[in-house]
């Protein structure tokens, strides 16, 4: 169910992607946790939509295939129910001025549940499109962070095939502008590693709020 956005003043609309498996005790969430509170303490008015991919979401089979191939109008009932879910994951994505992504690597990459995510967002028509002179992004205008933990993989290293994918897969569909911030390698820095990212957050904040702030 996409969540609600009310408020009557003008809002800076985040919306939060979590997909560690943990709860307590995901260095992940405790990134993003950190992230909206300081984002809150700078920003007047911003408000947050979670979307918890943990559990999972449906993977793209070919009922969704063949309905998000048939032209909108020509949909039947079956065909819209199919790619439903789909549509409100578009629209809340498309609803957010900035987008905060916490995850985990997983086995060198995106947990399966976050790769779904994806699945279900990137939809021609909708948030890219092919043009004569390749394809197009849609959802331009929006600032990205990319909240990661790791036990042993180094972001941004020769293993590391999470975050260059991520990196290009939100910029084919329009989000150019994004931010990784690590906490790597936990298990052999323990908490320097948080402590780490803790740091760099507030940094990242402290210089982009008052554009953030703009945008509201
Ligand atoms: C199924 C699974 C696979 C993992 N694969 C990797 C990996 O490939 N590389 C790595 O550095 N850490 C790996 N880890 C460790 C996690 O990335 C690390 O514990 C991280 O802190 C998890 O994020 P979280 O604290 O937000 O839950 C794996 C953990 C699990 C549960």
């Amino acid at each position: 169910m996409q969540a609600a956005h009310t408020s009557f003043t003008p809002t800076l609309r985040v919306l939060r992607v979590d997909a560690s498996a943990r709860g307590e005790g995901s260095v992940s969430r405790q990134l993003a946790d950190l992230m909206l509170d300081e984002l809150a303490g700078r920003v007047h008015g911003v408000s947050v939509a979670r979307r918890d991919v943990a559990s999972g979401l449906p993977f793209v089979d070919a009922d969704w295939v063949a309905a998000n191939l048939t032209e909108p109008d020509a949909r039947n009932v079956a065909q819209r129910q199919v790619l439903a879910q789909s549509d409100d994951l578009v629209a809340e994505l498309m609803a957010a001025d900035v987008l905060v992504i916490a995850t985990p690597i997983y086995n060198f990459s995106v947990p399966a549940s976050l790769k779904a995510w994806i699945d279900q967002v990137a939809r021609a028509r909708l948030t890219f499109r092919y043009t004569e002179y390749g394809p197009e992004g849609l959802l331009s205008g929006k600032k990205a962070y990319v909240l990661v933990a790791t036990g042993g993989t180094e972001v941004g290293s020769a293993i590391d095939f999470a975050t260059p994918w991520l990196k290009f897969v939100l910029s084919f569909l329009g989000i150019t502008d994004v931010e990784v911030i690590a906490a790597d390698r936990g298990m052999l820095r323990g908490d320097a590693a948080r402590q780490q990212a803790s740091e760099r957050i507030t940094g990242v904040l402290d210089r982009d709020w008052p554009a953030l702030a703009e945008a509201v």
